[in-house]
């Protein structure tokens, strides 16, 4: 049987593989005419938390047939799965957690044999390893309950009280608990799903929905979904509620409950102007549509990037649109991370680092150079703490994970705020429209493709430094991205841009004196939020008490700005904050907030455990598995 237009290896492997190549017999894959991503082969590509084994085999196209099943919290129907393989490899190895599987064909009926090996500790999960004995598709009929990937919300959890809820949250590698595929970030997949669900549901993903939802005559209905782009695997998302949409402009929207939809709608009634903004620093947008959803307030994120609808916490909304540097950072995603996509977790900075850098520039392209400053400022003092905390040799404190540690316990500033302030320093070095038409091309030339640090720093290497002996030394690139710490070239903020709220701080410290009510209204939420993470570690019940009633603190609009007043009165033991404290952690389930404000009850020893045991035995249950994770290594 005649196979491939070009040899396997070829396909298979980084060098030689272009998007434009395409498999020349149609009848090996469904979606021929999707550019196939390459493979990476590099050390440095090699994703330990997956058992794929993608040089041999791997998965080009998932089709999704899944039926939702609020009553039984499961998902259930098939996976079939386009499949290229090398020749003389006779099996297919993927990513499986917890799958109830039932069988396993070639897509006509013919039986495979399978099996699943011994799972890892932790989240990997089992190999499942299917006989493909010459087959080029596979059929898995599944179902998948208790996947740590779905969250099921009771109509009690929701907004309207009236209807049940789901969400996925794929990312890093829990999508193998409710899909059978290759569950990598470097093995990109084109896919498409047909859902059904009980009406008045409405179900969206991170795919494009095709036609009208059809009716089934059933009480259900039927959802068609397309992604014609290969995408990373964790980037296949769905969620299902009692729904409605609202646009923001013209390739833009957003999707939430009914009571929750106008408060969201004018939070992100930025979002073309954002689109716009990064489009002119970066390049076309590659998606089509930019839509988002807020979720229910269990979501466990701030946000998710998942293409063409970008999952949202509703703790984001003020009324004022001061924390939407959350949509500018989901929709920078749209070129790093989505567009050009590390190959293993270890490189978590090229997506979360390089999405943090554009978010900024977008901040500045469309709120000025204020703000931006502002929350530069903000995400290097945050690297300062994290760093001085950690100790500079730390290697929990290196962009990319260095071998031994878990790509996992990277601390968030590193990977973020380092990701920053690193491209920052690049770009001042560099200079400005230099750095930019790097970055663009960069994402151009590996659009719909994985990436390494290495890839990442040659390439730099190649076109903006070229040789020049003095610039290389000045730059640092290796100390950045595999050294530990804050190297000594790091771009100091403006030190002008919390000037106000430093002399605030200062004045603060030494008699306790506090700004005019009038001072903090008229702060940024930026400032609001810089005033309190620098408060003195230790405060008295009359601090507390006097700053609470001078400036509102907890009552304030912002969860950003609660959050941190929640903070530092709970690890100062202010009991007037404990009924606070338990209103907001039934009401919030972004681990951001809940798992320091149980890590803040923990550390004071006996007068906060108890109450953290207490509220937590209230809580837990609506907390997502991601969250409650968090939290059930910190209460005990
Ligand atoms: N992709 C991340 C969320 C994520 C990272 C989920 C790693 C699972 C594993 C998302 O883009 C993100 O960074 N969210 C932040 C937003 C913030 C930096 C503006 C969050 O949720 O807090
Ligand atoms: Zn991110």
């Amino acid at each position: 049987m005649k196979r491939f237009a070009v040899p396997i290896a070829m396909l298979l492997a980084t060098t030689a593989c272009t998007t434009t190549q395409r498999v020349a017999d149609g009848s090996d894959l469904a979606s021929s005419a999707a550019p196939i991503a390459p493979i990476l082969t590099s050390a440095q590509a090699i994703d330990e938390e997956s058992w794929a084994e993608p040089q041999k085999a791997r998965v080009t196209h998932v089709a999704l047939d899944l039926d939702l099943d609020f009553a039984r919290q499961r998902v259930a129907g098939t996976a079939t799965l386009d499949v290229m393989a090398k020749p003389g490899v006779s099996e297919i190895v993927l990513d499986d957690r917890g799958l109830q599987i039932s069988s396993i064909t070639d897509g006509a009926g013919r039986m495979l044999e399978w099996s699943v090996g011994a799972a890892a500790e932790g989240e990997k999960g089992a190999p499942l390893t299917i006989g493909l004995d010459g087959a080029r598709k596979v059929q898995i009929s599944y179902a998948a309950s208790k996947a740590d990937a779905l969250q099921w919300l009771d109509p009690e959890q929701t907004a309207g009280g009236q209807h049940p809820f789901l969400f996925s949250q794929g990312q890093a590698i829990l999508n193998r608990t409710w899909i059978p595929t290759q569950d990598s970030p470097g093995i990109r997949q084109t896919w498409e799903a047909r859902i059904t669900a009980p009406k008045p549901l409405d179900v969206v993903m991170s795919g494009v929905r095709q036609g009208k939802p059809e009716d089934l005559g059933n009480g259900r209905r039927a959802f068609r979904f397309v992604m014609d782009k290969p995408v990373p695997p964790y980037l296949i998302a769905i969620a299902a509620g009692d729904i409605d949409f609202a646009a923001t402009g013209p390739r833009t929207g957003v999707w939430a409950e009914p009571s929750v939809l106008p408060r969201a709608a004018a939070e992100v009634g930025d979002t073309e102007q954002l689109v716009e903004a990064a489009e002119s620093l970066f390049g076309e947008y590659r998606w089509g549509r930019y839509d988002m959803i807020v979720l229910p307030p269990s979501f466990p994120y701030g946000g998710m990037e998942n293409p063409v609808m970008t999952f949202l916490t509703p703790t984001f909304i003020a009324g004022d649109r001061s924390n939407n540097g959350l949509v500018a950072h989901e929709l920078a995603h749209s070129w790093s991370g989505n567009l050009v996509t590390y190959a293993s977790w270890r490189d978590g900075w090229l997506n979360e680092g390089v999405t943090s850098y554009i978010e900024n520039r977008i901040s500045e392209e469309v709120y000025g150079k204020a703000r931006a400053e502002q929350e530069y400022a903000l995400s290097y003092a945050a690297l300062e703490a994290m760093v001085a905390q950690q100790g500079a040799t730390n290697p929990v404190t290196a962009m990319r994970t260095p071998a031994g540690t878990s790509p996992f316990d990277t601390d968030g500033e590193a990977i973020y705020d380092k990701g920053t302030v690193f491209l920052r320093t690049v770009e001042n070095i560099i200079g400005r429209q230099r750095f930019d038409a790097w970055l663009t091309q960069w994402f151009d030339n590996h659009a719909f493709q994985p990436a390494t640090s290495a890839m990442f720093l040659a390439d730099l290497r190649e076109k903006l430094v070229r040789g020049d002996r003095q610039l290389e030394q000045r730059l640092l690139l290796d100390q950045w991205v595999y050294g530990t710490g804050l190297p000594a070239n790091a771009l100091k903020p403006d030190a002008q841009a919390f000037a106000a709220v430093d002399a605030a701080v200062t004045a603060y410290a030494a008699n306790r004196s506090l700004p005019t009510a009038a001072a903090w209204r008229a702060w940024t939420a930026a400032e609001q939020r810089r005033f309190l993470e620098e408060l003195p570690e230790a405060l008295s019940a009359s601090d507390l008490a006097a700053l609470d009633k001078r400036l509102g603190v907890s009552a304030s609009g912002n969860n950003e700005v609660r959050f941190l007043w929640l903070e530092a009165a709970l690890r100062n033991r202010y009991q007037p904050a404990v009924p606070q404290a338990e209103e907001f952690l039934a009401r919030v389930g972004r681990n951001k907030f809940v798992s320091p404000l149980f890590q803040a009850l923990w550390n004071t020893g006996e007068w906060g455990q108890p109450i953290a045991r207490r509220i937590y035995a209230g809580t837990r249950g609506g907390y997502h598995a991601y969250t409650r994770g968090k939290v059930d290594a910190i209460v005990s």
